[in-house]
């Protein structure tokens, strides 16, 4: 049977990065990665390894449908963050990333071979919480969902929601999220968040490989998977949780504090507030797919002992702990 071909956004980075992995290992699936930059060294990686590298951007429609030519999938993620890091506002980065996403959807609605579309998204925060916790990071993105329904509806019936954990990588990369040794404490550590140590929060586990897990498992079962939503991530913990196991791993003494959203926000500016809003969110509803259609990973049948959870993560981390 001819191979397939899956474009990949995102390549270079966290998620498609782990989408990249996976497929490129899957039989019967050729990758091609999309990034603004072919130079780039995660892509010449991945070119070593077999992936087609093409450039195209998010802000560019016709690029972007260069770039889906030929292709049965498209996995599709955009980032919020870089909006808000280089000197927009929240909601300006959110309204900038629906844009970049909606270039993606007409793109991808306009493909002739494409049989699967999957766009990572998350939770619609303000509409969840009757407008009391808007988090543009999330909000935009879940009205985007909502487009592809009313506007796209060929597209929608292709395409599988796809909402990630939080990333056990954040210990280690987001200086927000990384706990860091108190003065003058003898080696003790903390990590200070707005939200109880008892919070639940969805956790993502190792992205290089469980996005590409639940990517290679939505693409295997379409008849469960399209116009549905799915989660990546095997468990859900408490942040008090999240800090004993960054214990046991990095064999310091740990420890969770709560602060509040104001001085949290105080500190970290602009991104502390999204993260504070985030989490605001996540405290009231821990359970991101509630009313949704959803698929889990036993339908998916994806088996836990294939994706790392928060522990085997961060053991894999250790060195940058
Ligand atoms: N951190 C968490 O816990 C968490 C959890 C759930 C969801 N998320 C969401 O994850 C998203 C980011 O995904 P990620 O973590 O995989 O990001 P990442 O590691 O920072 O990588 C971003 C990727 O997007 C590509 N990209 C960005 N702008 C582009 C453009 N204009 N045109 C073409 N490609 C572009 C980059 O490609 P090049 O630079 O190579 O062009 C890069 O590969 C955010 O929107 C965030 O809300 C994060």
């Amino acid at each position: 049977m001819a191979e397939k071909l899956i474009a990949i956004t995102g390549g270079t980075g966290a998620q498609g990065g782990g989408v990249a992995n996976i497929m490129l290992k899957t039989p019967g699936w050729k990758v091609r990665i999309i990034t603004r930059n072919v130079e780039n060294e995660k892509a010449k990686a991945l070119k070593e390894r077999g992936a087609e590298v093409v450039s195209a951007n998010f802000d560019d429609e016709a690029s972007l449908s260069k770039a889906f030519e030929g292709a049965h999938a498209i996995f599709a993620v955009t980032n919020f963050w870089e909006h808000l890091f280089t000197g927009k506002s929240r909601d300006e980065s959110g309204v900038l990333e629906a844009k970049q996403a909606l270039n993606l959807a007409r793109a991808a609605s306009k493909s002739s071979t494409l049989e699967h579309y999957i766009w990572s998204t998350l939770p619609n925060a303000k509409k969840i919480t009757g407008g009391k916790v808007p988090c543009p990071h999330f909000d935009y993105k879940a009205e985007v969902d909502d487009k592809i329904r009313s506007e796209l509806p060929e597209l929608a019936k292709k395409t599988t929601f796809l909402f990630f954990g939080y990333y056990p990588s954040n210990m280690a990369f987001f200086p927000m999220c990384k706990p860091f040794e108190l003065p003058g404490s003898y080696g003790k550590y903390v990590q200070i968040l707005p939200t109880p140590a008892s919070a639940h929060i969805p956790v993502a586990g190792d992205l290089s490989i469980n996005s590409g897990v639940w990517v290679r498992q939505i693409l295997a079962k379409p008849s469960v998977s399209k116009g549905k939503y799915a989660q990546v991530g095997p468990e859900t913990l408490t942040f008090g949780e999240m800090m004993k196991i960054w214990s046991e791993v990095t064999g310091r003494q740990g420890e969770f504090l709560q602060s509040s959203v104001e001085d949290f926000s105080r500190i970290w500016g602009i991104g502390g507030e999204e993260m504070a809003s985030q989490l605001v969110f996540g405290e009231a509803v821990p359970d991101w797919t509630q009313d949704l259609p959803f698929v889990g990973m036993e339908e998916l049948g994806i088996a836990k002992e294939e994706v790392p959870g928060l522990k085997a993560t961060l053991e894999e981390l250790k060195a940058l702990l």
